[in-house]
C-alpha cells in the first residue's frame, strides 16, 4: 500500500517517544552522591534523536519547508537518522542520509531497514571538506528538489525538543531537586536545550561535559582554546568544531575520557545495572562516576543512557572486536600469540573437525567471515581448509560439499613457532599463506596477514 504523506494524523508510535523512565544507579561507587540515568535508549526509535527527529519534522512541515512529497536529508552517526527515518517514513517522505563510515553496521542496516536512503562518508576529513558529512549532505540536499536538509547543527527545532521534552521530564522525575546533569555533545543540541530550560527553573545547576578524548570541546569549556582535534571510537558525540547552536555557557566541569574507559564502563553498566548502553553512554557514565565521586557534598545527579546497546553488539560488547581495537586488556605473552585474534586457550577459535561437511565448513566461515579455518581433532591441528581448497574442490561438482573436510584439507601444514620473529612470520603470508602458531605445546592459533595489519595499526601512537 503506498504511504501518503499525512500533515494531520501522525502514526501512533510517535507518542511514544519522549517520556523516559529514569533509573537509580545502584551497583557503582557513586561517592555522596545519587546518579539516576534518563533511559533514552527506550525511546521507539532507540535513542534520544528521536526527540529531535519529530520536533524537526514537525517544524518544517508547519514552516512549510516540507511539503508533501518532499525529501528529507540529514548528516547523521546513524541515531538522528534512525529518529527522521521513524518519523518521515511514517509519514510518507523519501529519507536521504549521509553517514561517517565508523559507524556500527548495526546501525546502518537499521536505517536501510527502515526505507533510508544511506551514503556513506569518510570519517577522516573535517568540515569544509565536500567528503565530511555535513558538507556532503548539504550538497545533495541542494541537488534534490523539494528537499529539506534537517540540518541538527544548525536547527533551532533540536535544542528546542530538548528544552521543551527532556528538561520538563527531567525537572518532574527529580521532584523538582537536581543538581548537575551530565551530557555529551554531538550536535549540542541536548545540552543548549537543557541548559535553556533549567536556567529559568533551576539556575544553580551545573551541566557537566562528558567529552571523548581527541574531541576539541571539554578544552575549550576550560580555556576558551581551541585545539587540534584527534579522532575517537565512540559514536555520537565528541566534535572537531564547536557546532553554531552550542550554549556552553552552564557547563560547570568537563571530563575527557578514553575510549578504553567509554567502551568499558559501558560493559560494565550492562554486567551490573542490566542497561545496556551504547558507547556515548559509558562516556557519560564514566565522567558522571568521577564527578559524583569527587564531591564533598551529597548531591542528585541526573545523566543519559543515550542510545541502546543493542545497536553495538557487534563493537561494544563483542569481546572480538574489543580486542582487535585493543580496548579490551589481554593476556600477552611477549611473542606471535600476541598477533593470533582468536586463541584456542580463550576458547573462541572458529574451527572445524576432519569428519564434518566441507558445506559445514564453508557456512562456519560465512558466519565467522573468515578465510580459512584449522581443522582440529580435539585439541590436536590436523590440517588447515580456505577458500581455494573449498573452490578446488566443490568447482565442478557442488555435491563434493557432502564431502568431508579431510578430503579437501591441506594436512600436515606448516607451521611457525610463538617464538618466530616478525621477518618469518611476514615471509610465510608473503607465500599466500595463513600462518599456523604451534609447538611442541601444541597449538597457538592462525594469524592472517589482516591479523598482522591489525598488530601494526596497533603500534601507531
Ligand atoms: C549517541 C548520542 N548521540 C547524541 C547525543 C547528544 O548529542 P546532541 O549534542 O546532538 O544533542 C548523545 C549524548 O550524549 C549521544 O550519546
Amino acid at each position: 500500500m503506498p504511504l501518503t504523506p499525512s500533515h494531520t494524523s501522525p502514526p501512533a508510535v510517535l507518542e511514544l517517544i519522549g517520556r523516559t523512565p529514569l533509573v537509580k544507579v545502584t551497583r557503582f561507587d557513586t561517592g555522596p552522591c545519587t546518579l539516576f540515568l534518563k533511559l533514552e535508549s527506550q525511546n521507539p526509535g532507540g535513542s534520544i534523536k528521536d526527540r529531535i527527529g519529530v520536533a524537526m519534522i514537525d517544524a518544517a512541515e508547519r514552516d512549510g519547508r516540507l511539503l508533501p512529497g518532499g525529501t528529507v536529508v540529514e548528516a547523521t552517526a546513524g541515531n538522528t537518522g534512525l529518529g527522521l527515518a521513524l518519523v518521515a517514513r511514517a509519514k510518507g517522505y523519501r529519507v536521504v542520509l549521509v553517514v561517517p563510515d565508523k559507524m556500527a553496521t548495526e546501525k546502518v542496516l537499521h536505517l536501510k531497514a527502515m526505507g533510508a536512503e544511506i551514503h556513506i562518508t569518510r570519517s577522516d576529513v573535517g568540515k569544509g571538506h565536500p567528503d565530511y558529512y555535513q558538507d556532503r549532505a548539504a550538497a545533495i540536499a541542494a541537488t534534490i528538489a523539494g528537499s529539506f536538509f534537517a540540518d541538527q547543527f544548525n536547527n533551532p527545532a533540536n535544542p528546542r525538543a530538548h528544552e521543551t521534552g527532556t528538561g520538563p521530564e527531567i525537572w518532574e522525575q527529580m521532584d523538582r531537586d537536581v543538581d548537575a546533569i551530565v551530557v555529551g555533545v554531538g550536535s549540542s543540541g541536548t545540552l543548549t536545550g537543557l541548559t535553556r530550560y533549567f536556567r529559568g527553573v533551576q539556575p544553580e545547576l551545573a551541566f557537566v561535559l562528558a567529552d571523548p578524548v581527541g574531541s576539541i570541546l571539554a578544552e575549550y569549556t576550560r580555556s576558551g582554546v581551541i585545539g587540534e582535534a584527534g579522532s575517537w571510537a565512540v559514536e555520537g558525540i565528541g566534535e572537531d568544531f564547536i557546532p553554531a547552536i552550542a550554549d556552553l555557557s552552564g557547563v560547570r566541569a568537563a571530563y575527557s575520557i578514553s575510549d578504553e574507559d567509554s567502551f568499558g564502563t559501558a560493559r560494565e553498566l550492562l554486567k551490573r545495572e542490566g542497561i545496556a548502553g551504547g558507547s556515548s553512554t559509558g562516556t557519560l557514565l564514566a565522567a558522571a562516576l568521577r564527578y559524583c565521586r569527587e564531591q564533598t557534598t551529597p548531591k542528585r545527579v541526573v545523566s543519559f543512557v543515550c542510545d541502546t546497546g543493542t545497536r553495538y553488539l557487534s563493537k561494544v560488547y563483542n569481546d572480538n572486536w574489543m580486542i582487535d581495537q585493543g580496548l579490551l586488556a589481554r593476556k600477552r605473552f611477549g611473542d606471535l600469540r600476541d598477533l593470533v585474534a582468536r586463541r584456542p586457550s580463550e576458547g573462541n577459535v572458529i574451527s572445524v573437525n576432519p569428519d564434518e561437511t566441507l558445506l559445514t565448513a564453508f557456512q562456519r566461515m560465512r558466519l565467522a567471515d573468515v578465510s580459512q579455518l584449522p581443522v582440529l581433532d580435539g585439541d590436536r591441528l590436523v590440517g588447515v581448509i580456505d577458500e581455494s581448497d573449498l573452490l578446488l574442490s566443490v568447482h565442478k561438482d557442488a555435491r563434493r560439499f557432502r564431502s568431508p573436510v579431510a578430503s579437501a584439507m591441506t594436512d600436515a601444514p606448516s607451521t611457525i613457532a610463538p617464538g618466530a620473529s616478525l621477518t618469518e612470520l611476514e615471509a610465510v603470508l608473503g607465500r599466500g599463506h595463513v600462518a599456523i602458531v604451534a609447538d611442541a605445546q601444541g597449538f597457538h592459533g592462525l594469524i592472517t596477514r589482516f591479523d598482522l595489519l591489525n598488530h601494526l595499526r596497533r603500534t601507531l601512537t
